[in-house]
Order: C-alpha cells, then sequence, then structure tokens
C-alpha cells in the first residue's frame, strides 16, 4: 500500500509493486506440498518453503493440516495462485512495508495461546481461544480471488467458517450497526508496530470495518487456514478476515477483537488517506484510485511478478450477487 505523502508523479501504476524489491530476497526455494486430512493435527508439516536461502527448516513457522468439509467453492474454475507466491507477496505492516518483510520477519509470531473477543453490543459476549477456532466451527474451503487496491490479484483456497457463524453465537443486539475489528497490538513481536517510521506510518492497532449486513454476507469468511493448512503468519494467523468483493485492505489479519457497535467504525487506511481509501472499497473498476486505474489488474499466477498478465477488474471482484447490499447508493460517491 501506498501512502498519500508520495506525490503522483513519483509513482507510476508499474511500480505499486515493486518486483526488484521482491526479487532481492531470495525466500522461496522450494515448496513440499501436503494437503491433509484429519483435524487440527499436531504434526509439524508446514508450508515448507526456504525463506534463508538454506535448507534448515527449523526456523520456520509451523503450520499443521486441516480438514475441511466442503469442496473449494466460487472460484474454481480459475487457475490458483501458486501456494508460494500467495505466502511471500504480502501486506502486512506490522512486520514491514515490503511484500518479502512479512515472511522474513513473522516466523517466530506466537498464534498459540491466543484470544479472539466478540463484545459491544451483543447478549453474549465470547472469548475463544486458539484451540476454540479450528474446533467450535464447521471449516469449509472457499476459493476466492483476493484483489489488492495496489492493482494485483490473486486467487486463494481459503479454509475458515463465516463472520456470520461467529457473530450469531454472541447474540447482536438490535442496535448494532457495524462491526468493527482489530489487529494484535504487540510491538515486541510486530516490528513494525514500533514507530510510525518502521510502520508505514499507521497508528496501531491495525483497525478494520464492515456494515453488519456486509458481516452477516455468507460470502464473508473468516479464514483459519489455505491450501490445506493453518495460515503461517505472514498470511494473518491464526485468525482472518476475508471480503472477497472488497479490496484486500479491509481483511484484517491476526484478528483478536471483533466489536459490534452502532457507529461506523474507524479504518486504517481510511485514516491514513481518506481520499485514497474508502470505508466501504468495494472493489470497482469505475472508480480509480486518485493515482492509478482500477479498471484492470496483474493476476499473479505462475509467472513473474511484473506478469504481462492483466485482466480486467469486475466490479463487487466479480461477486455480484452481493449488489443488492448496496442498493440506492452512490458507489461512486461512496468508495
Ligand atoms: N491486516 C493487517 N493487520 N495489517 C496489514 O498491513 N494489509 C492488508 C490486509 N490485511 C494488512 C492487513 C492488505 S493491504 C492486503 S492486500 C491484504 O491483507 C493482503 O493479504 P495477503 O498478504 O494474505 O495477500
Amino acid at each position: 500500500m501506498l501512502i498519500k505523502q508520495v506525490k503522483n508523479s513519483d509513482i507510476k501504476e508499474s511500480q505499486v509493486t515493486d518486483e526488484a524489491v521482491f526479487n532481492n530476497r531470495r525466500q522461496i526455494l522450494k515448496t513440499m506440498g501436503f494437503i491433509g486430512a484429519g483435524s487440527l493435527l499436531s504434526s509439524t508439516s508446514s508450508h515448507a518453503f526456504n525463506i534463508f536461502g538454506s535448507d534448515d527448516e527449523s526456523q520456520l513457522f509451523k503450520t499443521n493440516a486441516l480438514k475441511f468439509t466442503q469442496p473449494a467453492q466460487y472460484a474454481s474454475s480459475e487457475k490458483l495462485t501458486p501456494e508460494q507466491k500467495v505466502i511471500s507477496h504480502n501486506n502486512f505492516y506490522e512486520f514491514g512495508t515490503s511484500k518479502s518483510d512479512p515472511v522474513a520477519n513473522a516466523q517466530n509470531f506466537k498464534v498459540d495461546p491466543w484470544s479472539l473477543q466478540i463484545d459491544g453490543l451483543v447478549e453474549k459476549p465470547i472469548t475463544f481461544n486458539y484451540e476454540d477456532l479450528f474446533n467450535k466451527f464447521e471449516l469449509e474451503e472457499r476459493t476466492y480471488r483476493l484483489r489488492c487496491v495496489e492493482a494485483w490479484s490473486m486467487v486463494v483456497p481459503w479454509i475458515g467458517f463465516t463472520l456470520a457463524s461467529i457473530i450469531k453465537q454472541a447474540k447482536p443486539l438490535s442496535s448494532a450497526k457495524y462491526v468493527a475489528f482489530e489487529t494484535l497490538h504487540d510491538p515486541s513481536q510486530m516490528p513494525g508496530q514500533k514507530s510510525r517510521f518502521t510502520g508505514g506510518g499507521i497508528d496501531y492497532p491495525y483497525v478494520e470495518g464492515l456494515r453488519l449486513d456486509e458481516a452477516m454476507h455468507p460470502l464473508t469468511l473468516m479464514s483459519v487456514g489455505l491450501y490445506g493448512k493453518t495460515l503461517p503468519p505472514q498470511n494473518g494467523a491464526p485468525i482472518r478476515l476475508v471480503v472477497p468483493w472488497k479490496y484486500g485492505f479491509k481483511s484484517i489479519k491476526s484478528v483478536v477483537r471483533i466489536r459490534l457497535t452502532d457507529k461506523k467504525p474507524p479504518t486504517t487506511w481510511n485514516q491514513l488517506a481518506r481520499n485514497e481509501y474508502g470505508f466501504y472499497a468495494n472493489v470497482n473498476p469505475e472508480v480509480d484510485h486518485p493515482r492509478w486505474s482500477q479498471a484492470s489488474e496483474r493476476r499473479i499466477t505462475s509467472g513473474g511478478l511484473l506478469t504481462r498478465n492483466r485482466i480486467p477488474t469486475l466490479k463487487f471482484n466479480g461477486y455480484e450477487e452481493v449488489a443488492p447490499l448496496y442498493a440506492g447508493l452512490n458507489l461512486n460517491k461512496h468508495y
């Protein structure tokens, strides 16, 4: 993500994601396929790839195989983005501002114990621990397109459960209109949170928000895994939001709190640059970012990151079933 202070003339669209920066780090040397069955296994299967240029996998975060009950849904006709790209080309400013920082800096991130709190305007506030995230909900695989506001996209097989299923357990009060999300705040583990300089100017914790009806939509997912395994830290372990019809920055990672509220909650990128990143952030090829077009996107597949694989961007990222949520709303104004 790029912040407002950079002048129009400083950045061209082709530089939005810088392949040179990415390639400077030699993190991907090999992959080991592992799609598991069985519930959350105690085994140490990993999204094994070598980020340090050696064969020493002891330094890697260990992921576990996950069982899910549904086959892949939603985007199954599209080519998946290879796993090693999904887990090494990341935006997670708490671990650094370049695409390769999160994978390099997050391998010791502690996800267990974890505590996810649901509170605010609910009848029954609940706190889930790490194990609950994998045992209290029916896990399913959902293959979704992820469209970043920076005009690149991926196709990712997530594993998770609907946000609605978690919110229903807490029994929202009729006064609840919005849902506010918060990422873990722990500068001792997240170097980007140590100062505004290292963290891209963000005032941490990273926060996001949805209208309650958006949150309850069946497409809105809480993801606990991808490619058959628990999430690696760079993708938001142990639990992150995935809202496939919105720009990727809405999909907040490593969530510790979900709070129901009657007021529109502040959101991180909107606070940083109001005219560039709206609250709704619905994918919309008709509304350009002030500094680049949103009419098309680079689909990250098996080629290099500067692939010429440019495809048209679809309204709502192709998830047109959400259109009724915005009936009567001028989406050019409410971007
Ligand atoms: N969540 C937190 N806490 N911090 C971040 O920097 N980046 C967002 C989103 N969630 C971000 C975050 C952005 S800009 C995008 S595009 C997606 O995560 C990227 O998800 P991915 O790295 O799994 O592709």
